[in-house]
């Protein structure tokens, strides 16, 4: 069967694309990371779609349609040292990635856009990747062994990013792939220094909140908060539009399972599995 089985939120701190993903930090992460990879694995996709909010622009929806992605993230790391408190910077080392794309299913996509109306651009050669797609691809593809679809993630309306999900759910199955959705992020993102694994208590509890909706199936949940229950979470740029444009891929609502939750430097940093084809299963019960 074709379209997107099987999705993922999932964080992209930068610590773990500076070579120290392996050596104690973060375990819980790191370990809901590979148990992810594993299924992943198993589930040999034609294509992982991977949005991630720090590969800009945010004003039209960004595709990328390269045939091949291959560099280092050279580039990239001066910029997360530049956000950085000065005692927090360090050298970073120069991570490589080499994977595939999906020019035909970019294509789709971008022309299914177009002509809805919808604000798009599509990128046909490979430009310097972010950590919000890195750290995801480098768990869950680290061979490069599956073609991966870039998105950025809107800032507008929630609306737009509906439609944007449904066009993805739609194309997906159209060009016969079978896709995971890996949406890049993290739900409450107010910076605590004190600790690698500091949690801000308030973030804490917006985010436990959201998750026990979404666990129990409301993912609907997530489209109804207001604009001011969404800034109480002080999230990310990007906020909620990664889970909009995923959730609307599907026509019921995905079953949903939290891997893991904490604290990185204050950031609420879950990682969440959905699976509709489950979800399908239960509700006919
Ligand atoms: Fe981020």
């Amino acid at each position: 069967m074709a379209g997107v089985e099987l999705g993922f939120m999932a964080p992209h701190p930068w610590i773990m694309v500076a070579g120290e993903r392996e050596e104690g930090h973060h375990s819980i992460t790191t370990s809901a990371f590979r148990r992810a990879a594993a299924e992943v694995a198993n589930f040999d996709p034609d294509v992982m779609l991977v949005a991630s909010p720090h590969w800009m622009p945010m004003s039209r929806l960004r595709i990328g349609g390269a045939p091949r992605y291959t560099g280092t993230l050279a580039e990239f790391l001066p910029h997360i040292n530049e956000g950085l408190p000065p005692e927090h910077r360090r050298d970073l080392p120069p991570v490589p990635y080499d994977f595939p794309g999906d020019p035909e299913l970019a294509a789709r996509l971008h022309e299914a856009g177009e002509a809805a109306g919808l604000p798009v651009y599509l990128e046909p050669e490979p430009k310097a990747l972010d950590h919000g797609s890195m750290v995801p691809i480098l768990y869950l593809n680290p061979e490069g062994r599956f073609p991966v679809l870039l998105l950025s993630i809107e800032e507008g309306p929630k609306e737009q990013s509906r439609k944007w999900g449904e066009i993805i759910g739609r194309e997906v199955a159209r060009a016969g792939r079978r896709a995971v959705f890996v949406s890049s992020g993290t739900l409450s993102h107010h910076f605590v220094f004190d600790s690698a694994d500091a949690l801000w208590a308030q973030g804490e509890a917006w985010d436990r909140r959201l998750m026990d909706r979404i666990s129990v199936g409301d993912s609907q949940f997530v489209f109804g908060l207001s604009d001011g229950e969404i800034a109480e979470g002080e999230l990310e740029a990007g906020g909620l539009h990664g889970l909009y444009m995923m959730f609307s891929a599907w026509d019921a609502p995905p079953a949903a399972s939290v891997l893991s939750y904490e604290g990185i430097v204050g950031v609420g940093s879950p990682i969440i599995r959905f699976d509709p084809a489950q979800q399908e299963i239960l509700s006919s019960d």
